[in-house]
């Protein structure tokens, strides 16, 4: 198999050991006999997936005790509309920080009143809002803690007078989150929890239950919480993934762990993206995303964009060609990215650089 660094936005790289154990999973699921893909979603070896991966969320992430974790088909846009059915009663305010935060509306306009409270749509989405006021009288203000097409993240939890909703799709599990401040998280797995095919919901129970509207079976959370995610078939490969991949992250030390590598990984790229006189970092610094990390040429360099794709392409890189929206580059570092990869993109770049002198 060839060498490649993968930076791609997600489906993404996966920790090799939990690649490792879907194969052996694929093949003979804990010694059933069977596929993880036959064994029935009833039996008691697939009950202990369940109950191991949630255990496994609750403790990396310390969830409280009160909280429940949900896993459910539709990816994290159809939580778009989850959030909005199960909460939306009278108003719900919006962060405006991407076009995921602004899909993210687009539902809940669908179903009542919804506006955003503040937008950075006026620079591209290059930084995140600061010094407005979040309404005390809204159902619940949402955001998207990590905006994957243009590299912004907002890496605190935030104080909020009413119940706070984040996709953190992009960003779950590599900082430490107070998940006590949030009344639900929630995002696709295939970032830096597993592949595509399931989304992770941590619920807050006695926020829900207050609207008026009829909701939907599918679409009330109440009816997973009851079910235990498993009112229906769940997606039970990607979950066995996650559950690798959580093991993973547990065997390394957990989310304090990743932090640190994270950190020292993103500085690495963006201290190059900041001295190397080809390229120019796109997202307002201090809000800059340690998870995804965007550039363009330099200005008066910008007809070596296309080069630089081939040249990098030719060392390797996978992936780093900005969003269609916003064009550039943009190198995703999630959590299972080795350092290895983050040197080789600086060498490359430098490389470049060298080339053009
Ligand atoms: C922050 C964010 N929210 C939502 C989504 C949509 O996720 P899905 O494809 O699982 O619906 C993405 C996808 O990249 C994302 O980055």
């Amino acid at each position: 198999m060839k060498t490649v660094y993968n930076f791609n936005a997600g489906p993404c790289v996966l920790p090799k050991s939990a690649i490792e154990a879907a194969i052996e999973g694929l093949k003979d699921f804990r010694g059933t006999g069977m596929s993880v893909i036959e064994v029935s979603h009833r039996s008691k070896e697939w009950a202990a997936v369940m109950d191991e991966t949630r255990e496994l969320w609750k403790n990396l992430l310390h969830i409280p005790d009160e909280y429940e974790i949900l896993f459910l088909g539709g990816g994290a846009s159809m939580q778009f509309l989850y959030v909005a059915m199960n909460l939306l009663e009278k108003k719900a305010g919006y962060l405006e920080t991407g076009v995921w935060a602004k899909k993210a509306l687009k539902e809940a306009k669908g179903l009542g009143n919804a506006a955003a409270i503040a937008s950075s749509a006026d620079k591209t989405y290059t930084y995140i809002p600061k010094g407005y006021t979040i309404p005390k009288d809204l159902d619940y203000f949402h955001i998207t803690t990590n905006n994957t097409i243009y590299g912004t993240e907002i890496k605190y939890d935030m104080d909020c007078p009413v119940n706070l909703v984040a996709d953190m799709s992009s960003d779950i599990m590599s900082r430490p989150v107070d998940v006590s401040k949030y009344a639900i998280i929630y995002g696709g797995a295939q970032k830096n929890v597993g592949p595509a095919g399931v989304a992770f919901v941590i619920v807050r129970p006695d926020v829900l239950g207050h609207v008026s509207r009829y909701i939907p079976t599918m679409l009330d959370y109440r009816t997973h919480i009851a079910g235990g995610s498993m009112f229906n078939t769940p997606p039970v490969f990607s979950i066995y993934v996650m559950n690798e991949t959580l093991k993973w992250l547990e065997s390394i030390g957990g989310i304090d762990a990743i932090h640190k590598t994270d950190v020292m990984e993103s500085k690495m790229l963006y201290d190059e993206i900041d001295r190397n006189t080809m390229f120019v970092g796109t997202a307002n610094k201090e809000d800059r995303s340690i998870m995804n990390h965007c550039f363009v040429m330099a200005p008066g360099k910008e007809e070596f964009e296309e080069e630089f794709l081939n040249f990098a392409k030719g060392r390797g890189m996978v992936g780093i060609k900005g969003h269609r929206s916003v064009g550039g580059f943009r190198a995703s570092l999630y959590n299972a990215c080795p350092v290895e990869a983050v040197e080789a993109l600086v060498r490359c770049m430098q490389d470049f650089e060298k080339m053009h002198k």
